[in-house]
């Protein structure tokens, strides 16, 4: 590509990026999270920024930025999963409001998984912060691993994304929980929140939506759509795997 539309093209995603984060701050200002509860996840770090990142974070792993707090709740409202019967885990839980808002449900965990240690350590201080009458789980864990690599709990029932890496990464995930459900047979729910910023191109048609990672995967089978209250964007796409039916 010329040199001047190489240009233009980074001044296009800049812009964009920062159209998409006053975006944020005009719904994070809508329904005040951080405040209230005495925690911060609001800002976004760009991986670049962290002073762990290596070269496999900076190919694969996105930016982070949080999921609008009432995405969160209406998304996990619509998993077919009872709460208290699973796990949830978060796969690149950031500064961990998923985990936070996931902890006001009755879920057995709530588990982030986050490549970077710096994130990590700013999530553990959010869980020791929080102060909610809401919250119902009180075993929130956060493990500083690449997801792909971590060990998917026998229990884990609702697994949460919001466009944290390629699909390829993905994929390597996907593949451990199937092999999870072929060990210990339990209903299992998918959630891809976010449609993916258009610049990324990581070989799967100019998409980075983690979602693609179960396109053509028999063991799931695609549950609600969730349209999001904050915006578009933020969409969730649910899958469902149910070996034995027990969801009915
Ligand atoms: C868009 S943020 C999502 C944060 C959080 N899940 C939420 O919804 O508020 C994506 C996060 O995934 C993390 N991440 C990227 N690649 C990862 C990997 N391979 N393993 C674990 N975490 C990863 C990033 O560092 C970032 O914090």
């Amino acid at each position: 590509m010329p040199r001047a539309d190489a240009r233009q093209q980074l001044a296009e995603i800049l812009a964009a990026q920062c159209r998409f984060d006053e975006r944020l701050r005009c719904l994070d200002g809508r329904e005040p999270f951080d405040e209230p509860f005495g925690v911060e996840t609001n800002g976004p770090v760009e991986p670049w920024e962290l002073a762990d990142a290596t070269d496999e974070m900076l190919d694969h792993s996105s930016r982070y930025s949080p999921t609008p707090v009432r995405t969160v709740r209406k998304v996990l409202e619509s998993c077919p999963t009872a709460a208290q019967d699973v796990s949830f885990v978060d796969f690149g839980c950031g500064k961990g409001r998923a985990l936070l808002i996931a902890s006001e449900y009755p879920y057995r965990a709530v588990i982030g998984v986050e490549i970077s240690a710096q994130l990590a350590a700013v999530a553990r201080e959010n869980i020791a912060r929080f102060r909610s009458p809401a919250q119902q789980c009180r075993r929130l864990e956060v493990h500083h691993q690449d997801a792909a690599r971590y060990e998917i709990p026998a229990d884990a029932g609702v697994c949460y994304f919001y466009e944290p890496f390629s699909p390829t990464v993905a994929g390597r995930i996907v593949d451990n929980i199937e092999e999870s459900i072929r060990r210990h047979p339990r209903p299992v729910v998918l959630c891809f929140v976010g449609r993916g910023l258009p610049a990324r191109d990581d070989g799967d048609g100019g998409t980075s939506r983690t979602g693609a990672a179960v396109r053509g995967r028999p063991m799931w089978s695609a549950g609600p759509m969730v349209e999001s209250p904050d915006d578009p964007y933020y969409d969730a796409w649910l899958f469902v795997s149910d070996p034995e039916g027990r969801l009915g």
